[in-house]
């Protein structure tokens, strides 16, 4: 008897050995229908395949496909724990031929498998085929040797499959065991078929149509096979029980469960155990998949799921959160086959763990609630629907969860109630809304967000997916369709584009819908949780409604990726080497580079900056994972995350952790923030961060500015192409350049001193000669003079050095220079200035140069003007002023 390990590894192999390539399980978030909530069959991966719309290297193919039957079109949830085979999630293992093989080798390998590998007993077994399939039923008589009475023609539904409304399908024949006569039950098709007797653990799906739409159904390219064994069920047969949960797979997660709670399983806790075990699997495998818990779509879904679980813990008289506990034997029986487990397992940890902690502060007051509520009705009562809906809008009881509380004691829930009182509530919030005066633009978001719900992100696991159009815009107004040329903005129920949000830039990137296509150029959020895709339609027409592959620029957003962990990284290092008033106060995270701004009261000094930058390459280079978990805000704040300028947050809040510093049970991540953007799996795929900037903002505020990878490099190398250049210029090697450089400007020096030296000797000269001669002013010698192309710096010194010259008297220069402006500048000798004024005598010069006076000293003295021109008028002027 072997255990469900070595079960899935015999189904692979089998097929494997059989031509066929064993793939990956998906993700339970179906990247390739927008119609899903969760992947619940092995052909979801392959619904492309089937239709001929995509192909790969192999046309057969095995898989264990990870399923979930809760909250979509297939909902076990409410069953799970009362019944012997009903589970949130199971795995389903299944062979698939893609216009290979069809229906004689589908039943041939079926056969074979479950009589020969598996080695049951072929008179238990027993098969049921679409009622006018004769052909089916011609080959199980052939192949299996089955007699007619054991081969079932069914004609309802039951043998026709469908993934859902639209999508592959076909008639399906479905192999039975028979567990024998000491379990209730009767065959397929019988009154007495929904016993435990006769169970069904293969559905051999011939799989020849497509459902386009509603009404429409073609023939698939070629006919195909898609198969599908519950793991669980077939793990039962080959341990002789017909209880799923009695497996050594859920024997090993109850008997975890048992410990923890250090309750044995009876007739009285048996479902506790078996919801708390089965409720894990689907949490975790839903959290490693990246669903979160939330108050809508496939978050709710895993709340409901997740919330059940532990009322039941509760049930059993856990005093503290239990379900996190169970982890590790979860890992243990499944991490072998799906990697994604151990990977995760502290995400898992902690946001079962993060659930329970909060919803155990209500569940008390809730379950008193309701049973005073309850008290006085009695098996086939139905509970007021009112007091269900405060049990969840107050205590954060999900329906189900109330309806399962009261299932032992027959009563249910007045659901049409629940519906009348959340249908007020959301009238209430519309009110309230409106009261409070939300602007006109901002109306339409609000009524698209209340009629579809928030738009679901799946960018944080995959850049390209499929998303239903729930809404197009054009203009502010909503519209139906939307054609070649037309600007929209468009909304549908989940996407892979990031909206721009914390600093990081919205996504770019295409959407497709068969011949139609979008070129998004930006993403934004609107009406608290919408994503809006801004695009113009570039063929076909789009249409509310359509199914589309949407698809992220990969190359931006891999950019954005880096400089967004490349941010954290130097808000870290400025904090450490600057201090820790340092705090974001903006972030712009684009593709091309980083810009981050803080507070900080001075410039960043230029030592300092290396050493930040050092300290952030040095992150980089430790190449450490980065990981993301949940938490309560003040957790998080607590363990010292940063948390972001300007974002507003839940109660629980993404953290995003990088860096390791310690060893062991030491080590702690070494940069913490609150953050809901997009980052690299590990910091060396940032390649390299430089800084190329830093500047003021505000008072109080600098920037920062920095590049990363490719970008980085490029700027790196054009600066070392620079100063290549500038040494080949010089005639010198790069290293030789600083000095070069600074001979160079000290030569400049040297030459403009003799420049102007030699200007002044030669204006001197110009003027007809070393000495110009004195001219006698009614007994005071007077020296005027008029140069060219003199500096106003130089002619003080030539003034003082005439008055040194002539010993006693009044001189006075004028000059203009290039630009065509005068000056002019006067001297008289010590001996002379309590007769005249420089400053006088210059205010006289200065008006025919039209300017507006001098100033100076009484023994010297300088003005000048605009009009260069008229330097012999001054210095006239400023004789006939000496003149008196
Ligand atoms: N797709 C088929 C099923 O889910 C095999 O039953």
């Amino acid at each position: 008897m072997s255990g469900v390990n070595d079960i899935r590894s015999t189904f692979l192999s089998y097929f494997e050995k059989n031509g066929h390539a064993a793939v990956d399980s998906s993700p339970l978030v179906p990247r390739n229908d927008p119609t899903l909530m969760f992947t619940a069959a092995g052909m979801v991966q392959f619904k492309n395949l089937f239709t001929g719309l995509e192909t790969r290297n192999y046309s057969r193919a095995t898989t264990s496909q990870k399923c979930v039957r809760a909250g979509g079109k297939h909902n076990d949830l409410d069953n799970v724990g009362y019944t012997a085979r009903h589970h949130t999630f199971f795995e389903m293992l299944g062979n698939f031929s893609f216009g290979d093989y069809f229906k004689a080798d589908a039943i041939e390998f079926a056969w074979n498998l479950l009589t020969e590998e598996y080695g049951i007993d072929a008179s238990r077994l027993l098969v049921t085929v679409y009622h006018d399939d004769d052909e089916a039923f011609d080959l199980w008589k052939k192949i299996a040797g089955l007699s007619d009475d054991r081969i079932i023609r069914i004609a309802t539904s039951d043998n026709f499959w469908a993934m859902g409304d639209t999508g592959p399908c076909g008639p399906c024949s479905e192999i039975f065991y028979d567990h024998g006569d000491h379990i209730w039950g009767g065959p397929p098709g019988s009154p007495e078929e929904d016993g435990d007797r006769f169970v069904e653990i293969w559905n051999l799906v011939f799989m020849q149509f497509e459902q386009v739409t509603v009404d429409e159904r073609v023939n698939l390219p070629k006919p195909s096979i898609d198969t599908g064994m519950g793991l669980e069920r077939i793990a039962a047969v080959l341990q002789g029980t017909h209880d799923n949960y009695e497996i050594d797979l859920f024997k090993a997660l109850i008997s975890a469960s048992e410990q923890a709670t250090g309750v044995g399983s009876d007739d009285n806790t048996r479902a506790s155990h078996r919801v708390i075990a089965d409720h894990l699997r689907a949490s975790c495998f839903l959290i490693a998949d990246g669903v979160l818990p939330g108050n809508e779509g496939r978050g709710y879904v895993l709340r409901r799921i997740m919330r059940r679980a532990m009322r039941h813990a509760s049930l059993l008289g856990a005093q503290d959160p239990l379900m996190y506990r169970l982890v590790p034997a979860l890992v243990a029986q499944m991490g072998e086959a799906f990697p994604e487990l151990r990977r995760t397992q502290s995400l898992m940890t902690e946001t079962l763990n993060l659930e329970e902690v909060r919803f155990r502060k209500t569940l008390t007051r809730g379950l008193d609630l309701l049973d005073t509520a309850s008290a006085d009705l009695k098996a086939g009562d139905a509970l007021d629907g009112r007091v269900a809906f405060k049990l969840y809008d107050t205590y954060g009881f999900p329906l189900d969860l109330t309806q399962d509380a009261l299932r032992r004691r027959d009563i249910t829930v007045d659901t049409d109630e629940y519906s009348t009182a959340m249908e007020e509530q959301k009238a209430v919030a519309r009110a309230s809304w409106a009261g409070a005066g939300g602007a006109a633009d901002d109306a339409i978001w609000f009524k698209l967000r209340e009629k579809h719900g928030a738009t679901e992100f799946l960018g944080y696991e995959t850049e390209k997916a499929e998303g239903s159009v729930l809404a197009i815009l054009q203009d502010g107004a909503e519209v139906s369709t939307a054609k070649k040329g037309d600007e929209v903005s468009v909304i549908l129920n989940q996407t892979p584009f990031y909206a721009e949000s914390g600093g990081q830039m919205g996504d770019t990137g295409t959407l497709v819908v068969g011949e139609t296509k979008l070129t998004i150029t930006d993403t934004k959020k609107r009406g608290d949780g919408l994503f809006v895709h801004m695009g113009t339609v570039d063929s076909g027409t789009l249409k509310v409604g359509d199914g589309a592959s949407l698809e992220i620029d990969h190359a931006r957003r891999s950019k954005l990726r880096s400089n967004h962990s490349a941010t954290h990284l130097v808000h870290e290092a400025l904090r450490e080497t600057l201090g820790d008033h340092v705090s974001q106060k903006g972030s712009l995270v684009a593709p091309e580079r980083l810009r981050f701004d803080f507070s900080h009261s001075k410039p960043v000094e230029t030592e300092e900056m290396r050493r930040i930058e050092a300290m952030a390459n040095e992150y980089v280079l430790q190449n450490s994972q980065v990981s993301t978990t949940l938490m309560a805000v003040d957790d998080a704040i607590e363990l010292g995350a940063q948390a972001q300028f300007g974002e507003k947050y839940g109660d629980e809040v993404r953290v995003v952790s990088m860096g390791k510093v310690g060893e062991g049970n030491e080590a702690k991540a070494w940069s913490l923030e609150l953050c809901g953007g997009t980052h690299v799996k590990n910091t060396g795929d940032i390649g390299l961060v430089t800084v190329v900037g830093e500047s003021a903002v505000s008072s109080g505020v600098r920037r920062i500015e920095a590049l990363t990878g490719q970008a980085a490099r490029e700027y790196l190398l054009q600066q070392d192409e620079l100063l290549r250049s500038t040494a080949a210029k010089l005639k010198t090697t790069p290293a030789d350049v600083p000095t070069r450089v600074a001979a160079l400007i000290d030569e400049r020096k040297k030459l403009e001193r003799e420049l102007a030296e030699a200007k002044k000797q030669l204006a001197l000269g110009v003027d007809g000669g070393t000495e110009a001669a004195a001219e006698d002013i009614g007994g005071v010698q007077f020296v005027g003079r008029v140069l060219q192309g003199v500096s106003p710096r130089d002619l003080k010194g030539l003034v003082d050095e005439e008055k040194t010259r002539i010993g006693s008297g009044v001189v006075a220069i004028a000059a203009n220079n290039e630009d065509g402006k005068g000056a002019v500048v006067v001297g008289v000798t010590k001996d002379l200035t309590d007769r005249f004024d420089a400053v006088v005598l210059v205010r006289a010069g200065s008006e025919a140069l039209g300017g507006k006076g001098g100033g100076g000293r009484p023994d010297m003295a300088q003005a000048g003007g605009p009009d260069g021109a008229n330097v012999d008028a001054a210095l006239d002027a400023v004789r006939a002023a000496l003149a008196g």
